[in-house]
């Protein structure tokens, strides 16, 4: 199986359950995490959702008064928080090939995305990243931590790949990325996340 068909079957799962899964998690906010993340960006700046599904997290920063855009490759995911109200620019595309303008946004926001790409896209993606932001602007990053790569099964043959990570190698790898990490912490059981600065461009 080729690396954008694990992409495509985990997408498809979440299209398929696009109703549950916002129903399971639209109302289970990250507020310290947005707090912190808020706190270093200008007021109003320009923040990217990157693979940012329903939209929860676009919608608590918009109140926060960010002018947000979400990207994800569900469509159903992204209509499902249409129907909850999340008002934001959406745009179905690839994180790790972006539409957008070298360094135009102030912040991105990815949180519980980048597991889904195998291991080899990972640096790759997180320099398409530091690419859209302007230098100095920040970023949060969640993914799942652990050991391999592998399928997570679940009701009805559906099926998503994720890739584990330990700390240390997400920060190596956001450092050769063109990104410094600030500050990182466990969110135990599964989750590790880090807040980085876009290193200025020599
Ligand atoms: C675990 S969900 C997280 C959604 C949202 N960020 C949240 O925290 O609720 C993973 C999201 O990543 C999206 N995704 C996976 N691979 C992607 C890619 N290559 N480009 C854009 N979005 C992607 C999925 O469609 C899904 O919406």
């Amino acid at each position: 199986m080729g690396k954008d068909d694990v992409i495509s079957e985990t997408v498809a799962s979440y299209d398929i359950t696009a109703e549950q899964y916002t129903e399971e998690w639209f109302d289970r906010g990250l507020d310290d995490h947005l707090a912190r993340f808020a706190e270093m960006l200008p007021q109003g700046g320009c923040v990217l959702d990157v693979g940012g599904g329903h939209g929860r997290d676009s919608l608590a920063l918009a109140l926060m008064g960010f002018d947000m855009f979400l990207i994800d490759l569900s469509t159903r995911l992204m209509a499902a928080g249409r129907r909850r109200g999340v008002a934001v620019s959406m745009a179905q595309a690839d994180l790790r090939f972006m539409p957008f303008r070298d360094a135009c946004f102030d912040g991105l926001w990815a949180c519980a995305s980048l597991v889904h790409l195998p291991r080899a896209d990972m640096a790759p993606a997180l320099r398409e990243m530091a690419r859209v932001t302007a230098p100095g602007g920040v970023l949060f990053l969640s993914m799942r931590t652990g050991r391999g790569s592998g399928w997570e099964c679940l009701q009805g043959g559906l099926r998503r790949f994720y890739t584990y990570c330990s700390g240390d190698e997400v920060i190596g790898c956001l450092t050769e990325s063109g990104w410094d990490p600030l500050s990182w912490q466990e969110d135990p059981p599964h989750w590790f996340s880090v807040l980085s600065r876009r290193k200025e461009i020599p």
